[in-house]
C-alpha cells in the first residue's frame, strides 16, 4: 500500500541528509511506526509521502501509484494528515475543521454536516454544542480527537500521523491509543506513525521503524524488535526493560498448558496459586506470580472454570531475550 524506495532529501544549506536512502513497505492494514531520536527524519520522512517534501532522489508510492504522477487533490483525498501539534486551524471551529477536506474535495453540504456528526461519534466527541467551539475551547486530548477525526474526514485509505498524540498525560494518551487501534482495526487504514515514546511504538505497529541520522536502524515487528535488536543502537534504543516489555504484548492465553492430573481437586484450589484470566499480559501474570510466591497460576474463564496452568519457569524462558 505504501512503498518507499530509496528515499534521500537534504535541506538546503544542511551539512547532512536529513533522510539518507530509506526504504520502507507498509501492507495494507498496516500500522507502521517511525521512532528514533529528535532530528532523525521522521517528520521529513512523513512529509514526503504527501509531497509536502520533495525528496531529492527515491520513490514514493501509494496505493501502487507514484505519488509524483497524482494531483494534489486526490492525493490529499488519499492520505490523512495529523501534524505534530494537532494544528487545528484557529480561525475555524471544530465543525468547519474536520468539514477542510470534504469541502475541498467540493461535496455537497448535507453531505458534509453527516460527516461531521458521524466523524464526532467516531472519536467520541459527540457531546452537545462540542462542534461549535473553537479550538482554543478544547483540552488538548479534546483537539487530538478533532486532528484525527478531521484526517479521517474524506475516508482516506492511508493515514499520516506525526505525534498525534504528544503532550498528553500518560492516560489520556493510553486510552487514545486504544480508541484509534479500534478505529483503524474496524477502517482497515494503512498508516504511518510517528512517536518519540517506545511504549506507544510498541503498542500501536504491525512494523517499528528505528531511525537514525535518516536511514532505518531496524524494521521489524514489536515482539521481533524488543526480542532481537539488530545492532547496539537499537538495543540501548529499545532499553534493558525490553523483556518486560515484550512480555506485556504477549498473553497467558500463547503459554496455558493443560492442567496435570490430580492438581484440579479442592485441594489445588486452596493453595495459593493465583488465578489469571486467559487474556491477561504475560507482565500481569509475572507481577501475581511473584506476589503470591507460588510456581504456577492457575489459568480460569470468566465462570471461574479451570482452563489450565501457567508456570513460572515457562514465563521466565518466554521472556528471556538474547543479548
Ligand atoms: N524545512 C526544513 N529546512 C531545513 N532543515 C530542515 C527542515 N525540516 C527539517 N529539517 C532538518 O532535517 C532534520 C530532520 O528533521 P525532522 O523534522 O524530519 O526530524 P524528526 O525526526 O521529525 O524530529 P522530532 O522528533 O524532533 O520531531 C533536522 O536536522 C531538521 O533540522
Ligand atoms: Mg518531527
Amino acid at each position: 500500500m505504501i512503498r518507499l524506495s530509496g528515499l534521500s532529501k537534504r535541506f538546503a544549506g544542511a551539512p547532512q541528509p536529513a533522510v539518507d536512502g530509506l526504504s520502507l513497505h507498509l501492507a495494507e492494514g498496516e500500522v507502521g511506526v517511525l521512532v528514533g531520536p529528535s532530528g532523525c527524519g521522521k517528520t521529513t520522512t512523513l512529509r514526503m509521502v504527501n509531497r509536502m517534501v520533495e525528496p531529492d532522489a527515491g520513490v514514493v508510492e501509494v496505493g501502487g501509484r507514484d505519488v509524483t504522477q497524482v494531483a494534489p487533490v486526490a492525493l490529499r483525498r488519499a492520505i490523512g494528515y495529523v501534524i505534530q501539534q494537532v494544528g487545528l486551524f484557529p480561525h475555524l471551529n471544530i465543525a468547519d475543521n474536520i468539514a477542510t477536506v470534504p469541502r475541498l474535495l467540493g461535496w455537497a453540504e448535507p453531505r458534509v454536516q453527516r460527516r461531521i456528526d458521524e466523524l464526532l461519534a467516531l472519536v467520541g466527541l459527540d457531546e452537545p454544542g462540542l462542534r461549535g467551539r473553537w479550538p482554543r475551547q478544547l483540552s488538548g486530548g479534546q483537539a487530538q480527537r478533532v486532528g484525527v477525526a478531521r484526517a479521517l474526514a474524506a475516508d482516506p485509505p492511508v493515514l499520516l500521523m506525526d505525534e498525534p498524540f504528544g503532550a498528553l498525560d500518560p492516560l489520556t494518551r493510553a486510552r487514545l491509543q486504544d480508541e484509534l487501534l479500534a478505529i483503524l482495526k474496524r477502517l482497515r487504514k494503512t498508516v504511518v506513525l510517528v512517536t518519540h515514546d517506545l511504549d506507544e511504538a510498541i503498542r500501536m505497529a504491525s512494523q517499528v521503524v528505528v531511525m537514525r541520522q535518516g536511514r532505518v536502524e531496524q524494521c521489524a515487528s514489536p515482539l521481533a524488535l524488543l526480542a532481537r535488536p539488530a545492532n547496539d543502537f537499537v538495543r540501548s534504543f529499545v532499553g534493558h526493560d525490553r523483556a518486560l516489555r515484550r512480555l506485556a504484548l504477549l498473553r497467558v492465553a500463547d503459554l496455558v498448558e493443560a492442567m496435570p492430573v490430580g492438581l484440579d481437586t479442592p485441594a489445588a484450589a486452596a493453595d495459593h496459586s493465583p488465578a489469571l484470566a486467559p487474556g491477561a499480559s504475560l507482565r500481569d501474570a509475572l507481577a501475581a506470580l511473584l506476589a503470591s510466591g507460588a510456581e504456577q497460576a492457575r489459568v480460569c474463564d470468566a465462570a471461574g472454570a479451570t482452563l489450565g496452568v501457567l508456570r513460572l519457569s515457562r514465563l521466565l524462558a518466554q521472556g528471556r531475550v538474547a543479548d
